[in-house]
């Protein structure tokens, strides 16, 4: 009989301890002090301080046209071919032939379009064979 009074008070001592832990737990959990407390958390910097006087500028893209040679019809040809690419399809070129420099504005005129008048090819073509040839490539 005493070692049943004493098994009982075991199994009671026991599940009381049981209630006690989880309940501990519990109220751990409930108040979020488990551990490790930032598992699954971001840590993410605060936001950088911007004062009201900040003062952001974006300014022009550097472009670096090619500077066409100096000489008469310049203008038309920077003016007219320009106007769907840079002038740098020109000055990329290797230095070609007077006969291809006319057949390169023609092309452009009739093939692709470009709205350049008879007088300003005439002078666009002029201008490139004086300076974009074999013979006349200085740069
Ligand atoms: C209507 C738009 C337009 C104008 C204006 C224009 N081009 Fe072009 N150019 C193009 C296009 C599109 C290409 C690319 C063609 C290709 O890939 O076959 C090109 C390509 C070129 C090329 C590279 C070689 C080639 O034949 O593809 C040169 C050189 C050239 N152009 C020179 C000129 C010159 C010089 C002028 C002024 C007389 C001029 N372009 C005006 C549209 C134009």
């Amino acid at each position: 009989m005493r070692l049943v009074k004493r098994y009982f008070a075991l199994l009671l001592g026991g599940s009381l301890a049981i209630v006690l832990a989880a309940g501990l737990l519990f109220a751990q959990v409930e108040q979020r002090s488990y551990a490790p407390a930032t598992l699954g958390q971001l840590q993410q910097p605060p936001p950088a301080a911007l004062t009201e006087d900040s003062v952001y500028q974006v300014s022009a893209y550097p472009l670096y046209p090619p500077e066409l040679a100096e000489g008469e019809g310049r203008t038309e040809t920077e003016s007219f071919c320009s106007m769907c690419h840079s002038t740098r399809f020109i000055t990329m070129q290797p230095p070609l032939p007077a006969a291809t420099w006319e057949a390169e504005v023609t092309k452009m005129r009739k093939t692709l379009g470009a709205p350049i008048p008879d007088a300003s090819a005439a002078v666009i073509i002029k201008y490139l064979q004086a300076h974009y040839t074999p013979d006349t490539r200085k740069q």
